[in-house]
């Protein structure tokens, strides 16, 4: 394996499709290894744009603005760090072997929509997961709803992230408001749904799981400790590394895993969700991509979950292990709609020496917009939990 020098024609250049919070920690760790860089977002000063060798504004769901820049960029590497991209438009580009894809196109294909991970993990390679069902109108919703999923059960866009569109159905009352919810909040008008039975989970968990080339070439699978996190409305608040679980839930989880990252192929760092009960465990679903809960991955491993997902994708042996006993994020929201936020109590969150930040610099806050992370590590779990939350509410977002 060899890289050459940044912004020479020696140089190894890998393009991020979405330069988020997520984004921008994978090109820092990427840049540390010599890496040229390309940041491509759908707005400007994205995070990871600040970061960068080269920032550039695209919607990238448009194949034709996709293919122009990759072929004037002439990226050897290229990440997707969001679903929303022209994914038959890099299985073109994969195909004719213009650029590698990561993990694979494939990948990026089957996870961009609920429908195709879904099949894949409970139909053809038959791992547990909610009974589920797809409906396209009101009537298809209640019948799919009537005829096996029951209630209560969970209703979202087929195409959507972050909870965006997602509701809960209790009883017959409350389908036709949960399915106009996602009519709203799917990225694509007009689309489908899946339903799903409400699985009465005791906690939830993400396996970090990296494919990356062992000393043999042969690609191999790591499994970084559980974390655990919790949700609300559908999208992450906190998340805790290592989640306690019992050995068989465990021994579960990484068969999961292990099955559903070898499907899907190809090299780099996958979060994927399960739910756990007991010693039960239920597929959820899979990001092809460093997971927003795996930020504490930033306090607590030796090689986070970026620098993980650039040394997989580059090809280098890795190491998925803690370098502390416990650690735990939480979440900074934006808590306002305004531009050019100042963030007060910087001072005040890091006066504990085991908390740490990171100001991701979104240029626009919203309300429910994340906008940082405060991280901690401690010698368990519940004490890292109460000093990242301490330290995220020192820090308070105010107009400027
Ligand atoms: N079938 C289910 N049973 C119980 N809880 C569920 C189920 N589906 C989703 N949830 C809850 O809602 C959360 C978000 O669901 P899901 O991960 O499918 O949505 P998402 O929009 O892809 O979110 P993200 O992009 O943040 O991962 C889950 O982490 C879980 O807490
Ligand atoms: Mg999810």
């Amino acid at each position: 394996m060899k890289i050459g020098t940044p912004l020479a024609s020696s140089a190894t250049r890998v393009m991020l499709l979405g330069s988020g919070e997520l984004g921008k920690e994978v090109i820092i760790a990427l840049q540390r290894l010599g890496v040229e860089t390309i940041a491509v977002d759908r707005y400007a000063n994205a995070p990871g744009h600040q970061v960068a060798h080269r920032a550039h504004v695209i919607n990238m769901a448009d194949p034709v603005a996709l293919c122009a820049l990759i072929e004037q960029e002439r990226p050897d590497i290229i990440v997707p760090e969001i679903e929303a991209i022209a994914t038959d438009a890099l299985a073109q580009i994969e195909a004719d072997g213009i650029a590698e894809i990561i993990p694979t196109a494939r990948a990026a294909q089957l996870t961009m929509n609920r429908e195709g991970i879904r099949k894949l993990a409970a139909e053809t390679l038959a791992l547990p997961t909610s009974r589920y069902a797809f409906a396209e109108s009101l009537n298809e919703l209640r019948m799919a709803i009537d005829g096996g999923v029951g209630y209560p059960c969970i209703v979202k866009p087929v195409m959507s992230s972050s909870g965006k569109g997602q509701s809960t159905i209790n009883e017959p009352e409350e389908v036709e408001a949960a399915w106009d919810y996602a009519m709203s909040g799917g990225r694509i008008k007009g689309g489908r749904v899946i339903v799903e039975e409400m699985i009465e989970f005791d906690f939830e968990i993400t396996l970090l799981t990296v494919r990356a080339r062992g000393s043999s070439g042969e690609v191999e699978t790591h499994f970084c400790a559980p974390i655990g996190h919790r949700q609300v409305n559908g999208d992450y608040v906190e998340s805790w590394q290592p989640q306690a679980m019992s050995t068989t839930a465990l021994q579960r989880s990484q068969a999961i895993a292990h099955a559903v990252t070898e499907s899907l192929g190809g090299r780099g760092i996958f979060g994927v969700e399960l739910f756990i009960k007991g010693d039960q465990v239920w597929f959820s679903e899979v990001s092809p991509r460093p997971h927003d809960t795996g930020m504490v991955t930033l306090a607590s491993q030796h090689q986070n979950e970026f620098e993980l997902h650039a040394r997989a994708i580059l090809g280098l042996p890795v190491s998925v292990e803690m370098n502390v006993t416990a650690a735990a994020s939480a979440v900074i929201y934006g808590t306002m709609d305004e531009k050019g936020v100042t963030f007060e109590g910087i001072d005040a969150a890091l006066q504990d020496p085991q908390t740490d930040l990171r100001l991701f610099g979104k240029p626009e806050a919203f309300t429910q917009r994340r906008m940082g992370v405060a991280l901690a590590y401690s010698s368990t779990t519940n004490d890292a939990r109460q000093r990242a939350n301490h330290a995220a509410k020192q820090v308070i977002p105010s107009k400027t």
